[in-house]
């Protein structure tokens, strides 16, 4: 079979033959298509945790099998324990072979039938993006119908997520990002109003104008997330689900604890987040934003439009 894969540390991905996988323990589904996370781009750049080689990228599908049209959850062997994931938790595309080749072996349980109001790009899109969105927002976020909440970085995969999910649940979205136009989208999306982060007056601006919100959601950490707890109200709740801008070096215990601030990670999901999400998804009739589509050999680009943050949405791979 063809698959999108790295040969050795430091190598770019190729797309050429890869022997075909077969295991009589697992299904074998075949690939109608992908999603690129920001994952795979740390997994192509050599900064993410187990490397091995080779190994087929990709986390996100949707394929075919026993003549049904399949998503896959990407979280596997979460554990006993809804509230983190336990040692032998791992997600799809590493270090098991991921989602981009025309075949991908995988245990049944993590196979659901895919929503059919989704086309065969949008279920694609759908898998770990909108599992961790989900989980951040409301197992983690608890976050509920009425209340405001700040998404940082909207154009990002997980972001437009939680904007879709928040809004359908009844929440006042806002959202904050690098490029004014994603701003207006996100605001043509439902969002109440977008603050430009690399304004350094921002925070300020965003309390004067809107008061302070019940709840943030932010995947880019770094100096920047000082400023979150400026505008989360007190008593609120911080979720980080990311590190895309690293480390904070610069948080302020007493804001913290004298606001009485929560912060929490989230990371992926649980089976019963990826059931929670699909079936929350079908209900609303969410189709997830797409960026772009791209076949599956003209994967350079996809990847090129991720590693230059221009995209707004998800980046889909269909099979050739
Ligand atoms: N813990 C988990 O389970 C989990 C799951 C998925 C992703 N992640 C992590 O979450 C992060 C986002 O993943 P993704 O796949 O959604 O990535 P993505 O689609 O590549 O989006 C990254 C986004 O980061 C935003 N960003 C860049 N600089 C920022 C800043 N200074 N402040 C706020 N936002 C900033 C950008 O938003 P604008 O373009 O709008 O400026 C960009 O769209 C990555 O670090 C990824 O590794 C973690």
């Amino acid at each position: 079979m063809k698959a999108l894969y790295i040969k050795e540390k430091g190598d770019y991905p190729v797309y050429e033959d890869f022997h075909t996988p077969e295991d009589n323990d697992l299904v074998k589904i075949k690939m109608l298509g992908s999603a690129l996370n920001h994952r795979d781009l740390w997994i192509i750049k050599a900064q993410y945790a187990g490397l091995r080689y080779p190994i087929i990228l990709g986390s996100d599908g949707v394929g075919i099998h026993n003549d049904r049209r399949m998503i896959i959850n990407p979280s596997h062997n979460w554990g006993s324990d809804q509230s983190h994931q336990g040692a032998e938790y791992k997600i799809l595309g590493l270090p098991d072979n991921g989602t981009m080749a025309e075949y991908c072996c995988l245990d049944n349980k993590y196979l659901y039938d895919a929503p059919d109001h989704l086309s065969d790009a949008e279920a694609a899109a759908l898998p770990l993006a909108g599992l961790t969105a989900y989980r951040a927002m409301f197992v983690k976020g608890r976050g509920q119908k009425g209340q405001k909440v700040l998404i940082t970085g909207i154009g990002g995969g997980v972001a437009l997520f939680l904007l879709q999910f928040a809004i359908a649940e009844g929440l006042e979205v806002y959202v904050t990002s690098g490029n004014q136009d994603k701003i207006q989208k996100a605001i043509d999306l439902g969002a109440k109003a977008g603050y430009n982060y690399t304004d350094s007056d921002w925070a300020s601006n965003f309390s004067r104008e809107e008061g302070g919100v019940d709840l943030v959601v932010d995947g880019a950490a770094g100096e920047g997330f000082a400023d979150l707890l400026k505008i989360v109200k007190p008593g609120g709740i911080i979720v980080n689900y990311g590190g895309t801008k690293g480390k904070i070096n610069n948080l302020v215990p007493q804001t913290v604890f004298w606001k009485q601030i929560s912060i929490i990670g989230s990371t992926m999901g649980s089976d019963k987040d990826f059931r929670d999400m699909l079936d929350f998804v079908t209900r609303n009739k969410i189709k997830p934003v797409i960026d772009s589509i791209h076949k599956i050999s003209d994967y350079k680009n996809a990847f090129d439009k991720m590693d230059n943050g221009t995209q707004f949405g998800k980046i889909v791979l269909i099979n050739n």
